[in-house]
């Protein structure tokens, strides 16, 4: 009895674990960036994004000061992810990565109404044009 018990319990709780691990304990689910960093303490990302993205661009509207580190081009040249077809997707489609917490906190944001969503020939973003936003219109906000 005590054999068949202990058997029971190997067959069933790693799918008990696994089925807690995807639907059991609610949260965001979000998906994995290319490169083993963020440009910042992923904790400190999660917290302080917002306020880096917003000073960084006020340094580059407002004084012309360009730099890479909390650059919007760059957000998404890493954390944007590809179809199966290998086609990039809007970092900001439900489920991907801006979407994934945005959604699930509520918070709205009108970026990509300028800025593009997927990085160009998977590379960079570089379109920052509201007709790109236009012309192809994204599931964002
Ligand atoms: C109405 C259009 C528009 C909207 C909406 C907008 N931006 Fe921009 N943003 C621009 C333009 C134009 C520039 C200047 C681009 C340049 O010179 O590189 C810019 C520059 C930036 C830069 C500096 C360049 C870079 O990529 O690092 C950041 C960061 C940025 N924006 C973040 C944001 C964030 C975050 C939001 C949403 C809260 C936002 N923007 C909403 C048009 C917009
Ligand atoms: C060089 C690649 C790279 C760039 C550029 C980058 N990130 Fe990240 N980011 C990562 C990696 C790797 C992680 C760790 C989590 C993971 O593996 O997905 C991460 C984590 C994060 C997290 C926490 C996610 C979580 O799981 O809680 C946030 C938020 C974030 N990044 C936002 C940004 C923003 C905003 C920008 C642009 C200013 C940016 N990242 C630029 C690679 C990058
Ligand atoms: C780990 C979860 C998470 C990820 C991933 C994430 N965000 Fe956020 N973001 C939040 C939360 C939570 C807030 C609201 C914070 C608050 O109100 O203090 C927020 C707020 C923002 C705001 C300010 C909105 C406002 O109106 O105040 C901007 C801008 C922003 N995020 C940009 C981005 C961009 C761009 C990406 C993708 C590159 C991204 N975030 C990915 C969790 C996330």
């Amino acid at each position: 009895m005590r054999v068949l018990v202990f058997m029971l319990a190997m067959i069933f709780l790693p799918a008990l674990a696994a089925a807690q691990e995807s639907g059991g304990v609610p949260g965001p689910v979000i998906t994995k960036a290319q490169g083993d960093q963020c440009v910042a303490d992923t904790d400190y990302m999660r917290r302080y994004h917002m306020k880096e993205l917003t000073h960084q661009r006020d340094e580059t509207v407002q004084s012309g000061v360009r730099t890479k580190k909390f650059s919007l081009k760059e957000c998404v040249a890493c954390h944007a992810t590809t179809d199966d077809g290998g086609k990039p997707v809007s970092i900001n489609a439900p489920g991907e990565f801006c979407a994934s917490c945005h959604d699930y906190a509520a918070v709205k944001i009108d970026c990509f109404q300028c800025h593009a969503t997927k990085p160009e020939d998977g590379r960079q973003a570089t379109a920052l044009f509201p007709m790109t936003a236009a012309a192809e219109p994204e599931a964002n906000q």
